[in-house]
């Protein structure tokens, strides 16, 4: 062999094992991309399934990552969140003060969406370091705290009510009493009233008689007519009786009251029996009639719902309530006009639900949080007590575990959606 094929076997088989070490370096190449594309999946797919908001924010507030989660609160397509910045998207939170501060924060605020409402939100953020020389970068996790906080004002309503229910039944307890003493004295007036008018007809018919006899001297003549004008009998015998009827329907309308307040406090314990709610809803409805008749018409849209468990009487209070004040709101925003309340049965998984509609007045946004106080009314003395929607709470969400919501729309309608559980709850409280 030549020196020259020497040098050329040498080469090839240099060749060889060049060729061989690429190969190899191209499969761990090959094996470490696929291990960063699995990766880079399991990532993607973390990311989408985050059941909080995760934004990633640039130092200058825009964002560099946005989840599906995030987007959805947001309501925005991925094209359109990639282009809301952080001010936009929690306007009240201080994003360079977030960006300077080493620990976790947790912030309650709101979030801003795509079409101007707000959610409430718990923005958690912590600050991204990427190493030396690199911008910082903030990380948020948002998560909606909507369910939660209904909630919270849902136990923040029981429990007023619960405070304002034991001061009530107090005030309804203490006021009853001397009540029953007016009631009876002004009552005992009144026979007085009528044994004195009665007697003092007697004596004008004797002086008469007199009169006619010629029994009485100018003298008396003149007594008589002094007496009867310094007291003004003939008034007192007119006005009299009308101002002790007055003073009586004051007394029946304090007690009336009084018995609200305290069917509040105490609803009503009757008997638990199992209940079809649209044949009770068609009772209601019928006993209702000349309450509603005058200004609206009650459409019943009856869904196929299975009988509850509850006090009759009870749901009866409840449907009753929700139809005169459905016809209060018809009167005064329809100025005359018929409205439609429309009664809705449906069952919804474990529940059964009653939706009572009207095209009434609406209620306006100022009053919504305090709609279940007693006393709260918006109604002229006479008309309403505010009794009404405080004894329907009570009796839908203590008396039988159920819960009591409203939508509504101020010139265009109300509806207050009630659900009963098919099931008695079992920690329904009884009524002390
Ligand atoms: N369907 C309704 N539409 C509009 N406002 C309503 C409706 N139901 C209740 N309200 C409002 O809620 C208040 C409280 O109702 P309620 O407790 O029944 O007391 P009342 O009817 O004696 O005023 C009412 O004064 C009224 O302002
Ligand atoms: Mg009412």
């Amino acid at each position: 062999m030549s020196t020259l094929e020497k040098k050329l076997a040498r080469a090839e088989a240099r060749i060889t094992i060049l060729e061989r070490m690429i190969e190899e370096k191209s499969r761990e190449v090959y094996v470490a991309h696929i291990e960063v594309e699995r990766k880079n999946n399991w990532l993607s797919h973390l990311l989408k399934t985050i059941p909080s908001g995760l934004w990633v924010f640039e130092r200058g507030g825009m964002p560099e990552l946005v989840n599906d989660t995030a987007r959805n609160l947001l309501g925005l397509s991925e094209e359109e969140a990639s282009k809301v910045g952080f001010r936009d998207t929690f306007p009240d939170v201080d994003f360079e003060r977030l960006l300077g501060v080493d620990s976790t924060e947790r912030v309650e605020t709101a979030l801003r969406r795509q079409d101007g409402t707000t959610l409430p939100i718990l923005l958690v953020t912590s600050v991204f370091n990427a190493g030396a020389g690199r911008a910082k970068k903030l990380v948020c996790l948002g998560v909606d705290r909507t369910a939660q906080k209904q909630l919270e004002d849902r136990l923040r309503l029981a429990q007023k009510l619960e405070a304002v229910g034991q001061l009530a039944a107090g005030v309804a307890h203490e006021v009853n009493t001397p009540m029953q003493f007016i009631g009876d004295g002004v009552r005992f007036l009144k026979e007085c009233l009528t044994d004195l008018g009665s007697a003092l007809e007697g004596h004008g018919e004797l002086f008469t008689e007199l009169r006619q006899r010629g029994c009485l001297t100018a003298d008396d003549e003149e007594k008589i007519a002094s007496i009867e004008e310094t007291s003004d009998v003939a008034f007192v015998l007119v006005e009299g009786p009308a101002a002790v009827d007055r003073t009586l329907r004051g007394v029946t309308r304090v007690a009336e009251i009084v018995r609200a307040l305290k069917a509040f406090a105490h609803p009503v314990d009757g008997a638990y029996t199992s209940t079809d709610v649209n044949a009770a809803i068609a009772d209601a409805v019928i006993v209702a009639r000349g309450e509603y008749k005058h200004c609206a018409e009650v459409m019943l849209d009856f869904g196929d719902v299975p009988p509850i468990v509850c006090d009759a009487g009870a749901l009866n209070q409840v449907l009753l309530n929700l139809i005169v004040n459905a016809t209060h709101a018809i009167e005064e925003g329809k100025a005359g006009a018929m409205g439609m309340i429309t009664i809705r049965t449906r069952q919804e998984r474990d529940f059964v639900c009653i939706s009572v509609s009207d095209d009434g007045c609406g209620i306006p946004e100022a009053v919504r949080p305090r709609l279940f106080e007693p006393f709260f009314t918006t109604k002229p003395v006479g008309k309403g007590t505010g009794q009404g929607l405080a004894l329907v709470h009570t009796i839908v969400e203590k008396q039988h575990g159920g819960q009591i919501s409203f939508d509504s729309q101020v010139g265009v309608g109300t509806t207050f959606h009630i659900r009963f559980p098919l099931k008695r709850a079992q920690t329904r409280e009884r009524a002390a």
